[in-house]
């Protein structure tokens, strides 16, 4: 048995199926740079066959990213399937194909109408057709964790009789418990007499908040590939969050049966906080302040009688060295005096990669919000990549804004936007300037949104602060149930950030429309 867990992270398949999280391109291979320079060993891309731009990035992943393996999810569906391939064939040796079936009693007779020996011959089929395609085929036994064991043991040894090199047994629903899951896996350990030939992985959902401990005693029963994202995110409740897993076992390798002292993974742990800054960032999701490992407040300590006692010994209150995961690399901040290289440079320690055309664009946002903000701090120019980014690409920008308030005032607001080089100039009257602002905005580009979720945070302290705005904004009739999209935008003034966020979100909105998602 392999002594490292392999880390198989899908923030962009899982994750970006939460609602509110979706991402475009150059978002998924912002992420995906993070996670390669994070150490996990298997990035899920996405789900090929779903959309065109879903194909198009799992693609462009696999063609960029050169240290991770590349794995593309797919139905027991003959053109998933094919698609999976040739959405991960520029990686190479380094491409997956994901299979999965569900297997459960619930799944098998309410949504497959299957029985138990047509679902293990669809499996079979599945992973037959993607080991001839590639080497490397993964098969997941959807809602594994409520199945019969027996039943589960049987597909399990056929399925790596036909090739699979990695068997997933998901807890799909978050059903399972740790010491349930321990038994599951136990089980499969000594009763599928093939096993040794494949790792067993496990992927679990966090509805009743046990996604991590499972997946921890999964470990400890021999499971060897944990999948889950950063910062938790996915859908409903969440997947298990990777970062939490990795410094668990990094802490406390023993109990999950590892030696003292060991690195039972391959990650580089002081990647952790950035990449959970860059996820945040490119998904929308905030993080809880009191969050595990990346948190604001993890290693906040408030109390006297603590703060006295880390001044002495900072094992006393801390188990784990808060550089150890990246936080505390403090950087100089940068003021408006400093040039286009100190920018790009800075932005590429933050885990921008960025072109000539997205710096520009950056770098002229910088400048401005330097002239009104004494020091631009790491967090603020993050923000300014995805506002300036987000616009630039979308098909409407900012040109200017000017709004009304006050308790006496009809708040009004004037806004130009640019499209194919040409202005529009419109204005509205709201129940606030914020409002007034959303309503031109909504003149000027023809579209109607209705605001589901708004946000506003500081980036950093003082009073001259960027304001970050996030948004969800529902647009067109929703009868059918069609999700939100989200948006984001900075600015030192709230009213014009949010603004900024409200244009980011009808941008994407046109965009997901254009490439025929129902995205979020
Ligand atoms: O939760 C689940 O079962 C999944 C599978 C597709 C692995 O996401
Ligand atoms: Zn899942």
């Amino acid at each position: 048995m392999s002594d490292k867990v392999l880390f198989f992270d899908t923030t962009l398949r899982d994750g970006e199926q939460c609602p509110g999280a979706s991402m475009n391109l150059r978002q998924k291979l912002e992420v995906a740079r993070q996670l390669e320079k994070l150490g996990v060993d298997v990035i899920e891309a996405g789900f090929p066959c779903i959309s065109d731009g879903d194909f198009e990035s799992v693609h462009t992943i696999a063609r960029t990213v050169k240290k991770c393996r590349i794995a593309g999810l797919a139905r027991c569906v003959e053109n998933d399937i094919r698609q999976a391939a040739a959405a991960v064939a520029p990686a190479g040796e380094r491409g997956r194909i994901h299979v999965f079936l569900a297997t459960s009693p619930l799944h098998r007779e309410f949504k497959l109408k299957k029985s138990k020996e047509e679902i293990i011959e669809m499996a079979v089929a599945g992973v037959k057709l993607a080991k001839s395609l590639v080497n490397d085929v993964e098969f997941s036994a959807e809602d594994a964790s409520r199945t019969e064991h027996d039943y589960l043991a049987q597909v399990v040894e056929a399925v790596i009789d036909a090739g699979a090199t990695t068997v997933n047994i998901p807890d799909t629903v978050g059903f399972t418990t740790p010491t349930e899951y321990f038994a599951i896996i136990k089980y499969l350990k000594d009763n599928v007499k093939n096993i040794d030939k494949a790792v067993i992985s496990v992927h679990c959902h966090n509805d009743i908040g046990m996604a991590v401990a499972n997946s921890l005693a999964a470990v400890h029963a021999g499971a060897r590939q944990v999948e889950g994202t950063i910062n938790g995110i996915g859908e409903r409740a969440g997947n298990t969050a990777i970062e939490e897993v990795a410094m668990a076992l990094s802490t406390r390798p023993e109990p999950f049966g590892f030696e003292k002292g060991s690195q039972p993974h391959n990650l580089n742990t002081r990647e952790i906080v950035k990449t959970s800054r860059v996820v945040t960032r490119m998904s929308g999701m905030l993080v809880q302040r009191s969050k595990a490992i990346v948190g604001e407040n993890a290693f906040a300590h408030s109390s006297g009688i603590h703060q006295h006692g880390i001044l002495a010994k900072r094992e006393t209150y801390e188990i784990i060295d808060p550089v150890e995961v990246g936080w505390g690399e403090t950087e100089l901040p940068l003021t408006k005096h400093s040039g286009r290289a100190a920018v790009k440079a800075r932005l590429e320690k933050l885990g921008h990669t960025l072109s000539n055309d997205e710096l520009s664009a950056v770098f002229e946002r910088f400048k401005k919000v330097g002239d009104s903000k004494k020091f631009v701090y790491d967090d603020d120019l993050s923000s300014l990549v995805d506002d300036s980014l987000d616009t630039s690409n979308g098909v409407w920008k900012m040109s200017h804004i000017q709004f009304i308030g006050g308790d006496s005032a009809r708040p009004t607001a004037t806004v130009t936007l640019v499209k194919d080089d040409e202005e529009y100039t419109d204005c509205a009257i709201g129940n606030g300037p914020v409002n007034a602002c959303f309503k031109a905005i909504d003149r000027i580009t023809q579209t109607h949104g209705e605001l589901v979720d708004y946000n506003v945070r500081a980036t950093s302290t003082g009073q001259d602060a960027l304001g970050e705005v996030s948004v969800k904004v529902q647009f067109g009739d929703c009868e059918s149930g069609c999700k939100p999209i989200s948006g984001k935008g900075a600015a030192t003034d709230v009213i014009e950030a949010s603004a900024r966020a409200y244009l980011n979100a009808v941008n994407r909105n046109i965009t997901f429309n254009a490439l025929g998602i129902s995205g979020n």
